[in-house]
């Protein structure tokens, strides 16, 4: 077997909250033929296999028994371009940041409001990463991923993804399948998405701006407000912003009528979690290293030594005091273990 399994191994390297909890195993697969190799070697070995990215969506609660198999594989292919509309396939391991920077070298329209999202190609679609009024739907191409019960390869399109906010096919199905690599559909000539007021104001003294001046102009506003993992640990937006009837909105808005709310095709309201959670107090709260960034409500952080389970109870402390005042229930996005 080409990759190295070692045992012991901390993944606070490995998990963007860098909390430091142990995998009883761990290996990086560089290919599809070691991703093969590792999945048969935890077979063999009788362990379940936890198949990671960038670790940007995790809270690790514990130390892992599994095989923790860390994709790491890289290369970006150009697969086609006919001047207008150009498809990139890009491998699981790839870190996304670097690659949309890469797309945008090459002059390629499509991924610049993703800019700076932490985590890998591979994770990407798992949860439909969005950010400013882009998903990773939009210009989805197709996917490869590996068939954990069958050891099938299997070619996925858009459809097959059933892509929806924070959420696929592949996230209603933890464990059976490896994302191995991400196929894009980019343009020369595409329009830019400036829906999102912030990002059209960054953009006002520009008369013609491209592709590389918004995503500028996005990684301007997100290191305003979202901690860089590097220096504080986090997942992003620790919660989905909550999708709830016409009528419950109202109701809030009554009683609160700075309610952010977005209105949802079927008559629903998505409402902004950060504004109920900052409404709740939780702002800049901090309790030992576990806490509530101070410019953003939405999202939870380990000032040093938190652990998993400490900054799991102030997740739910939080869950239950807006459930409380609000009526409304908050759905984690990270994947908890
Ligand atoms: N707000 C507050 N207080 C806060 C935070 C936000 O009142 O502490 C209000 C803001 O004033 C604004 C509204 O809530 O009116 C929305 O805030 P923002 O535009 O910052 O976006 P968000 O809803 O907090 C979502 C995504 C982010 C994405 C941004 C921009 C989710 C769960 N989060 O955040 O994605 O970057 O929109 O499109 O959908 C992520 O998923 O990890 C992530 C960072």
């Amino acid at each position: 077997m080409s990759a190295k399994v070692e045992s012991q191994v901390s993944l606070k390297p490995y998990n963007s909250f860098g909390i430091d909890v142990k995998a009883r195993h761990f290996a990086q697969a560089t290919s599809d033929d070691e991703v093969r190799q590792l999945l048969a070697y935890a077979a063999t070995e009788d362990l379940p296999a936890l198949v990671i990215g960038g670790g940007s969506n995790l809270l690790l609660t514990q130390d892992i028994t599994a095989l923790v198999i860390r994709m790491n594989s890289s290369g970006i292919h150009l697969l086609s371009d006919d001047g207008q509309r150009v498809v990139v396939e890009a491998e699981a391991g790839e870190a996304w940041h670097p690659f949309v920077q890469w797309t945008l070298e090459q002059g390629l329209v499509g991924l610049e409001n993703l800019s700076l999202i932490p985590g890998t190609v591979g994770a990407a679609p798992m949860q439909n990463i969005g950010a400013y009024g882009v998903e990773i739907k939009d210009v989805f191409a197709g996917l490869t991923a590996l068939d954990r019960q069958t050891g099938d390869l299997r070619d996925f399109t858009l459809e097959d993804c059933d892509f929806a906010y924070r959420d696929s096919y592949f996230k209603r199905k933890p464990g059976r399948w490896v994302i191995l690599r991400v196929r894009f559909a980019l343009s020369r000539t595409a329009a830019l998405h400036l829906d999102y007021g912030p990002v059209r104001q960054r953009l006002a003294g520009i008369e013609q701006p491209t592709a590389k001046d918004v995503s500028e102009a996005i990684c301007s506003i997100r290191r305003e407000k979202l901690p860089d993992p590097a220096e504080l640990g986090n997942a992003g937006s620790f919660f989905k912003n909550p999708v709830v009837s016409g009528v419950l909105a109202e109701r809030i808005r009554e009683q609160h009528p700075g309610l952010v709310a977005y209105p949802q095709a079927d008559g629903e309201m998505k409402l902004a979690a950060g504004w109920l959670i900052e409404q709740a107090g939780w702002k800049g709260y901090r309790d030992g290293d576990a806490g509530v960034h101070a410019l953003q409500a939405l999202v939870l952080v380990n000032y040093g030594q938190a652990s998993g389970e400490q900054l799991h109870e102030l997740a739910q402390k939080i869950q239950d005091d807006v459930l409380d005042r609000f009526g409304v229930e908050l759905e984690m996005e990270p994947n908890l273990y």
